[in-house]
């Protein structure tokens, strides 16, 4: 009867080491983060971030668009730490050059917002936090939800790009495996549904669209989205040179709304992964309250984007903050 105790004592302990092993590697639940963390710091930093992203918005709209996209191509792939923005290097290729940042643009406009932060508070705010508030802020100036996300993220120093793949699906990729790619940081079905919404703007060049149109069209397309399609695409092999692509959302181009769900109900979903949410049984019924529904559509957006955002974030005394965005800070001489 005395030896259960100690078992169970022996097993706690097991558990508690091994959460605290890999807490220290991981970090996985954001802890360290805060709700404006910079409130002594820079008080401002959230401030210039907002007029920066908006002033941006204005002259350039489709910078909201790529704001969007980088959260996720930078938090999704291990951590939130802004490597994706950094630039290749004599012996790696950057993560933008990788396929799956296929189309990705903008990533300029970030030094444009690094640089007026940098103006107010020299060397105290990230790059990782950046990309956070930059998503955040764009998410509103397109008609999203206004989601509170933590910071105190610092930057990584060195390029992801050899797991990007591993993290990031394809266009084509199963649902099964966009789904587990998901859960693997603890975004369930409704919240891959809802993320997948921000597909509702912007736009998917041909050469992740002819596979659909050639040699014979995906007999599941709707066929009057089908024509709109052939005309941008002309040509299975789209021309590099002549930028050809297909809005992912006709109706509202610049909204994030539900009207995404809406278009993929009648076929109208342009990538494979887009269209599997309303082939499996696992996401159909999700695509239809979502479609109904533009308030069950934003509580699930702002639930899994900020999970995403607080995916293993370097923090403490881990990792640096940037001068510049696409580089890592040469090596401190102390
Ligand atoms: C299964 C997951 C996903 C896949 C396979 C995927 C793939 C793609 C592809 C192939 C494009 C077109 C790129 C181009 O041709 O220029 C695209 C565009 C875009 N994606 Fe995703 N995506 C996924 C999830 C997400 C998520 C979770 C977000 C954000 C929360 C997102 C945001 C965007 C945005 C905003 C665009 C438009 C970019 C622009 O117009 O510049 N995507 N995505
Ligand atoms: C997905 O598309 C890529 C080209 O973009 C192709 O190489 C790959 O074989 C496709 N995968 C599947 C499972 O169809």
């Amino acid at each position: 009867m005395r030896k259960l105790p100690i078992l169970l004592v022996a097993l706690l302990l097991c558990i508690n080491g091994g959460i605290s092993v890999s807490a220290e590697i991981e970090n996985p639940r954001g802890s360290g983060l805060s709700l404006n963390y910079y409130r002594d710091s820079c008080p401002q930093a959230e401030d210039v971030i907002r007029e920066q992203v908006q002033l941006l918005y204005k002259r350039h709209k489709n910078t909201a668009f790529s704001w969007l996209r980088n959260i996720f191509h930078d938090c999704f792939v291990e951590s939130c730490d802004a490597s994706l923005l950094l630039d290749s290097t004599r012996r790696v290729l950057s993560e933008k050059e990788n396929d799956r940042s296929f189309g990705m643009r903008n990533f300029r406009y970030i030094e444009t917002i690094k640089e007026a932060i940098e103006r107010e508070c020299p060397g105290v705010v990230s790059c990782a936090d950046i990309v956070v508030l930059s998503a955040r802020d764009a998410i509103v100036s397109l008609g999203g939800p206004y989601i509170p996300l933590k910071t105190g993220r610092r930057d990584g120093r060195k390029s992801r790009v050899d797991v990007v793949q591993h993290f990031l699906p394809d266009h084509n990729e199963s649902m099964n495996a966009v789904l587990q790619r998901f859960a693997g940081i603890g975004i369930d079905a409704p919240g891959v549904v809802a993320l997948l919404g921000a597909h509702s703007v912007g736009r998917t060049h041909c050469a992740k669209l002819v596979h659909r149109l050639y040699p014979e069209v995906d007999p599941a397309l709707d066929p009057l989205h089908v024509h709109h399609m052939l005309r941008k695409c002309p040509d299975p092999i789209p021309d590099p040179k002549a930028v050809q692509y297909v809005r992912n959302d006709r109706g509202t181009p610049m909204k994030l709304d539900n009207n995404y769900y809406k278009n993929l109900l009648q076929n109208r979903g342009l990538l494979i992964v887009d269209h599997q949410l309303v082939t499996d049984k696992r996401t159909k019924g999700i695509v239809k309250k979502m479609a109904k529904s533009e308030k069950y559509f934003f509580e699930e957006f702002a639930k899994a984007i900020t999970i995403l955002s607080e995916n293993n974030p370097l923090t403490g005394d881990k990792g640096e903050i940037r001068e510049q965005c696409n580089v890592a800070n040469k090596k401190k001489v102390r």
